[in-house]
């Protein structure tokens, strides 16, 4: 089945504003249709369609701008798909590759294996609402999720399988975030410029004290915001509870 032409359109104008400055005047209608050959309905549905996604403010007399669209997420051991319902999004995703390997000694210092031990590799594009919001790449222990090849990560959820189908209880975890620009590979799947700056959010998610998973995702910056709740600072003596850390 193909697409509507007005949703080719819309693709059109979205990889054209992507990365564009919030406020970025767009085409007008009338221009639209004469560049493309399109008729004004179907260019006034494109528009309507990213008009309705938050992609796109029209402010009257003015025009249509490029829309400040950020999605605030919390700091919290919740997964991307709870994370999107929660807000109103709709979560989908796009498998971009699954693979068995050896874990390598970065990820063996991080699960507490041999570097020979296997190690899967799921890569998925996520999206909200049909727009790219991250790129996530999850790393976990091929012996203790066997048979994890039979899903299908493009419709289910990765905890959600590995707390309905292997009981996995996630019970504590790590989050670092970092400030990067986009991997070329990484930019046209996410609709980014290259160059693009992104926040990489790195996860390592525990049960009974071992590793379970460990994700980086990469969100074009101008996607995405975080929040969290902070309390006093701990009473001295005590563990932080979080730290900066400076990146050389
Ligand atoms: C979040 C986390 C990832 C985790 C993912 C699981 O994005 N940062 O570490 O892998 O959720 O998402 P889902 O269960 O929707 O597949």
């Amino acid at each position: 089945m193909t697409a509507p032409k007005y949703r080719e359109l819309a693709d059109m104008i979205l990889s054209e504003i992507a990365g564009a400055p919030v406020g970025t005047p767009t085409l007008s209608e009338r221009q639209l249709a004469d560049q493309t050959g399109v008729s004004r309905m179907t260019a006034r549905r494109a528009i309507d369609e990213l008009v309705r996604q938050g992609l796109l403010t029209r402010e009257v007399g003015r025009g249509t701008f490029v829309a400040r669209r950020v999605v605030t997420v919390p700091l919290q051991l919740t997964s991307f798909t709870e994370d999107m319902r929660a807000r109103g999004y709709e979560p989908s995703s796009r498998v971009l590759g699954f693979e068995t390997a050896p874990a390598g000694d970065q990820a063996a210092a991080v699960f507490g294996i041999e570097p020979a031990d296997s190690m899967i590799v799921l890569s998925r594009l996520r999206l909200a609402d049909g727009i790219p919001m991250a790129i996530e790449r999850s790393h976990l222990r091929a012996a203790a999720f066997p048979g994890l090849d039979s899903y299908d990560f493009s419709h289910d959820s990765l905890y959600s399988v590995l707390t309905e189908r292997y009981g996995v209880l996630f019970d504590a975890g790590e989050q670092v975030i970092r400030a990067g620009i986009v991997h070329d590979e990484d930019a046209a799947t996410l609709g980014v410029p290259t160059g693009a700056p992104v926040l990489e959010l790195i996860r390592t998610s525990e049960s009974h004290g071992r590793v379970v998973e460990w994700t980086t995702s990469t969100y074009p910056a101008a996607r995405l915001e975080l929040s969290a709740r902070i309390a006093p600072a701990t009473a001295p003596g005590s563990e932080p509870r979080s730290a900066l850390r400076v990146r050389r």
